[in-house]
């Protein structure tokens, strides 16, 4: 037997509780490891329980859009969930909105036992395609702002610890601020080597080198550092550039890249290679007019703008430009905002930990980490508008 698909019965009334307790032992492929009295609590528990399916009863009238609300948002962030809903009533209008609100499946009650068994298997052949399928090739996503002190390097660290953390790899960040990266200050480490290390004067990089030149940290996170001499650069050319990337693409699912703010060849190189280049601004009226000059000029270079993401950094909901306005002046979505919070942001950095690290993740961390999900569940369409 193939290992067992955890199952979480929510908010179950007596007569699915009795059919699932009855039935559960025969139904070799799921092991029910929890009860949850309801949806919110079960949202709150996903991350420690993560269980292959929740079975959602509807039994509460009243209450129905809230836990519609949360289903959904649970298929978003957990997108490896599958989510049953039962339900006496069984309207067509009421089955469409749970199946729009991510539910695979829609039982009537009471529960059906074989229907219930078929469901079952169908997740289980969904998640051995999937298995087959192997990883995803690998992603690489450069964080960049014309303007320095915007948040470059604090969104490329912790969108790196919460992808490694989320996919249980290790995901590498590429320092390539070559006169003043400070990825391994960030991180509290000192570095043996760095990118001067792993480029030969011919213009090669060699990928065993390269492996050797990486530091690593305890979160999941391996970085390629700065030089430790800003004019050691001069001799790091955009052909190393690009070597670097092939190399740490076939060696990692993730590479972000904390850029300098700048557009030398060497950034260039790096947005061509990008999947998504996430565009850091600010809400005041400087920070983003030079995101529109920014935007206008990669448009003109022809980069594809799908792969293009706003991120509205240091937002706060009394701001008095709203994202509509930043959306307006853009004349372009923005994809995501995360909240101000300096001394998170400084204590991170002083304690050399991420904020998605940290035991109780304050507001940044949250929003940076949930960011992380959508990237990782295929729901990143450029379309997506998303505020934290
Ligand atoms: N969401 C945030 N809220 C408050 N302060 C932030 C936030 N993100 C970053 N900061 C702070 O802004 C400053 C610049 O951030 P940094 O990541 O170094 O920017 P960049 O790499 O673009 O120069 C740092 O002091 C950092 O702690
Ligand atoms: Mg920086």
């Amino acid at each position: 037997m193939n290992e067992q698909l955890t199952i979480i019965m929510v908010q179950a009334d007596d007569s699915l509780h009795n059919v699932i307790k009855d039935h559960i032992d025969e139904i070799e492929e799921i092991r029910l490891i929890s009860e949850i009295g309801d949806i919110q609590t079960c949202y709150e528990n996903m991350e420690s329980l993560r269980p292959d399916i929740i079975l959602i009863d509807l039994h509460r009238s009243g209450d129905v859009e809230n836990i519609f609300a949360i289903s959904s948002k649970i298929s978003i962030e957990y997108p490896d969930t599958a989510i049953f809903i039962s339900s006496t009533i069984q309207e067509p209008e009421l089955i469409l909105t749970a199946l729009r609100s991510g539910a695979q499946e829609f039982f009537g009650k009471p529960l059906e036992i074989e229907e219930f068994k078929r469901a079952v298997e169908r997740i289980v052949l969904k998640k051995q395609r999937m298995a087959q399928v192997g990883p995803p090739k690998s992603k690489v996503i450069s964080v960049f702002s014309k303007k320095g002190g915007l948040g470059v390097t604090t969104l490329a660290v912790n969108i790196a610890g919460a992808l490694a953390r989320i996919s249980k790899q290790k995901a590498a960040i590429f320092d390539l601020d070559l006169q003043l990266g400070d990825v391994t200050s960030f991180l509290d480490l000192a570095p043996q080597y760095n990118i001067v290390d792993a480029c030969d004067s011919e213009g090669r990089v060699d990928g065993t080198k390269l492996q050797s030149c990486m530091t690593h940290h305890k979160l999941g996170i391996s970085i390629l550092a700065e030089p430790t001499n800003p004019a050691d650069s001069n001799g790091i050319s955009s052909v190393h550039i690009g070597q670097i990337l092939d190399h740490l693409k076939s060696m990692y699912p993730y590479v972000l890249v904390d850029t300098s703010h700048s557009f030398d060849s060497k950034n260039l190189e790096v947005f061509a290679q990008s999947d998504y280049i996430f565009l850091v601004s600010v809400s005041s009226i400087p920070a983003i007019r030079a995101t529109r000059k920014t935007l206008d000029y990669l448009r003109n270079l022809g980069y594809d703008e799908n792969k293009i993401k706003i991120v509205v950094n240091r937002f706060n909901k009394r701001d008095k430009i709203k994202v509509e306005e930043i959306e307006r002046i853009l004349d372009f979505p923005v994809f995501w905002s995360i909240p101000n919070n300096y001394k998170a942001s400084i204590n991170a950095i002083d304690s050399g930990l991420p904020l998605i690290g940290e035991k109780r993740m304050t507001n940044v961390g949250k929003s940076i980490f949930k960011l992380a999900r959508v990237m990782t569940n295929g729901n990143f369409s450029h379309k997506t508008k998303r505020s934290s």
